[in-house]
C-alpha cells in the first residue's frame, strides 16, 4: 500500500490506534499526497481536515529531504492542520508519532459565518492568527459538508499570498472545485486525477 520508500513509521500501526468509528484511511489518496509532498517539497502546507493525511504529509516532509539546494539547509516545513471537531482533532494530536510533532500544528476551527453565495450554501472559518500564513499547498479535506455548508470560500482568503508553483488540492467536493474554478482571481492550470473514493483536484498557480 505505502510507497516501499516510505520505511520510517508505519502508517497501518498508526492508524490502528484511532478509534473504532474513525472513518478508514483512503490509502490511495494518502500515497497520492505523500509523493506528491516528497516531490514538490512544499514549505508550508495548510490543511482543512486533519486526519491520516496530517501524519503522511509530516512524514514526507521529515523524513524526505529535498535536493534543492534553496530547501536543503531548510528546517522550517511546516503541516498547519484544522479541524472544526474537537474531538477528531483530539484525535489524530494522539496519533501524531513523536518524530512528526515538531512540524505539525493542529488547530480547532470555528466557524465564522454560514452564508449564501450566488445561491450556493457557503461557510467561512476563522482563522485567528494563522491567517497571517503563506501557504504553498492547500490541502482542503474538511469540515464533513452538510446541506447548509457546502462550500468553503477560506482558499480565496489564500490566493494573493501564494507564489507561483504554489497548489490547491481539493479531495472531491465538486461543488467547491466548481466554485474555486470560477473565483480564484489569478491564472492557476487545473487538473482532476480519478484517485480514491472521491478523486483528486488540483490547481497549480501559473502567475
Ligand atoms: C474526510 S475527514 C478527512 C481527514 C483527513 N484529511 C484524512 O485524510 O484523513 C474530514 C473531517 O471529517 C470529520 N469527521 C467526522 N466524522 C469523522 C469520523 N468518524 N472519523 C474521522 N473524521 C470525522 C473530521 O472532523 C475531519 O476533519
Amino acid at each position: 500500500m505505502k510507497p516501499a520508500k516510505a520505511t520510517v513509521n508505519n502508517w497501518k500501526e498508526i492508524f490502528s490506534k484511532r478509534p473504532k468509528d474513525a472513518l478508514p484511511p483512503v490509502y490511495e489518496d494518502l500515497e497520492f499526497l505523500y509523493d506528491y509532498v516528497t516531490e514538490k517539497r512544499p514549505h508550508i502546507i495548510l490543511e482543512f481536515g486533519s486526519g491520516c493525511s496530517t501524519v503522511v504529509m509530516a512524514e514526507a516532509i521529515v523524513y524526505y529531504p529535498s535536493k534543492d539546494p534553496w530547501q536543503k539547509n531548510w528546517s522550517g516545513n511546516t503541516v498547519v492542520s484544522f479541524d472544526n471537531e474537537r474531538r477528531w482533532l483530539f484525535e489524530t494530536m494522539k496519533m501524531i508519532p513523536s518524530d512528526l510533532k515538531h512540524i505539525v500544528s493542529l488547530h480547532l476551527a470555528m466557524m465564522l459565518d454560514v452564508f449564501t453565495f450566488q445561491e450556493i450554501p457557503a461557510f467561512q472559518y476563522f482563522w485567528g492568527d494563522i491567517m497571517s500564513i503563506y501557504p504553498d499547498l492547500i490541502y482542503l479535506d474538511g469540515p464533513e459538508l452538510t446541506k447548509a455548508t457546502r462550500v468553503t470560500i477560506d482558499p480565496l482568503y489564500y490566493e494573493h499570498k501564494m507564489y507561483p508553483g504554489s497548489v490547491i488540492i481539493v479531495d472531491g467536493r465538486d461543488e467547491n472545485v466548481e466554485f474555486l474554478k470560477k473565483h480564484l482571481l489569478r491564472k492557476w492550470a487545473f487538473r482532476h486525477e480519478n484517485i480514491g473514493d472521491n478523486g483528486m483536484s488540483i490547481f497549480k498557480l501559473e502567475k
